[in-house]
């Protein structure tokens, strides 16, 4: 376990950040934080980087109580805040080694975590240029760089594809996996949900400061509902392909509609190549076929009742 939260609550006045939050975050895991702006996502990552107190509750990093926790456990961190924060003065290369530093790193072990971080966010070319001519896209993966000349173990991204262009995005995006890939721990916050769909293992969705639900994506569409649809669309429609289809184990419903056939089915529970063979197998060509499976945001949407961009 690397991340262990119990029952923590946090108050800005008379607003609740946090309400009584649980949350457990295993090594390997590529968990996502997902809620809208406001849900509290910020304040939990900030009080497992320890930059703010909880009014209640424990948390325990590295199987340590975070009240006392030492440097060394720190550095096994690295932070990317959510609003960038690098110096315009300095290099590419002097920014990511300021920060390594801060975390610990001096002479050669410093000389290399630098030249591997700029390396890992597409940024060697840009080392002695400074960020004040970047594109908002660069200065992203610059604030990344950042978090890694140290190789933490755990690194905990905030919100880090706001406000970029798609190519950096897509870049950040594929950082995440390949850091994952090589064992690293990754919480990775956004209020974009197909983000979260793309690189997160297991999603915790919030909502005004509560954990609203948490599991991997197969679990939280499968609170939303146990089936899915297909449509296929026919060269023709006749009653005998309907019967056929109809007759493939799993099919719940199949209706017509002019040349489409809408069937829903149990989730995962059937093969489309079955049914697609069920037609042809009666000499009707299919066109056309796809799968409408539940998305994270209509889990969003049934459990609170808005959308997650409200
Ligand atoms: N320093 C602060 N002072 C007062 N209120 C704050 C502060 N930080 C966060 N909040 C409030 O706490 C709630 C959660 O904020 P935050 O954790 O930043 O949400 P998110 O990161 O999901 O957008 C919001 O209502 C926000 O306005
Ligand atoms: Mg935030």
């Amino acid at each position: 376990m690397v991340v262990r939260m119990q029952r923590v609550t946090k108050r800005y006045g008379d607003v609740v950040a946090l309400d009584n939050v649980d949350l457990t975050i295993e090594r390997g895991e590529i968990v996502g934080l997902l809620g809208p702006n406001g849900a509290g996502k910020t304040t939990t990552i900030s009080g497992v980087y320890g930059l703010t107190r909880f009014d209640a509750g424990e948390v325990t990093l590295f199987g340590h109580p975070a009240k006392r926790i030492d440097p060394g456990i720190k550095r096994r961190m690295g932070l990317v805040p959510q609003d960038i924060a690098v110096f315009d003065d300095l290099t590419a290369g002097e920014n990511v080694s300021y920060f390594g530093r801060l975390y610990g790193l001096s002479g050669r072990a410093l000389t290399e975590g630098v030249s591997f971080a700029l390396e890992f966010t597409g940024l060697n070319e840009r080392r002695d240029q400074r960020p004040k001519s970047f594109s908002g896209g660069m200065k992203r993966r610059l604030n990344i760089a950042c978090a890694l000349a140290h190789r933490p173990e755990l690194v905990i991204l905030d919100e880090p594809t706001v406000g970029i262009d798609p190519q950096s995005r897509n870049h950040i995006l594929e950082s995440v996996r390949a850091l994952n890939r090589d064992g690293t721990t990754v919480i990775y916050t956004s209020h974009y949900m197909e983000e979260v769909e793309a690189v997160c293992s297991r999603v915790i969705v919030m909502d005004h400061g509560r954990v609203i639900a948490s599991g991997t994506q197969s679990d939280l569409k499968a609170l939303v509902s146990d089936e899915e649809t297909i449509d296929i669309e026919l060269e023709r429609m006749t009653p005998r392909v309907v019967e056929a289809v109809r007759s493939v184990a799993g099919v719940k419903e199949c209706l017509p509609e002019g040349t489409h056939l809408r069937i829903t089915v149990e989730r995962d529970g059937v093969r489309l190549g079955r049914v697609i063979e069920k037609a042809t197998g009666l000499g009707v060509e299919v066109l056309s076929a796809q799968i409408e499976r539940p998305t994270l945001e209509s889990v969003f949407l049934s459990l609170t009742g808005r959308t997650l961009r409200d």
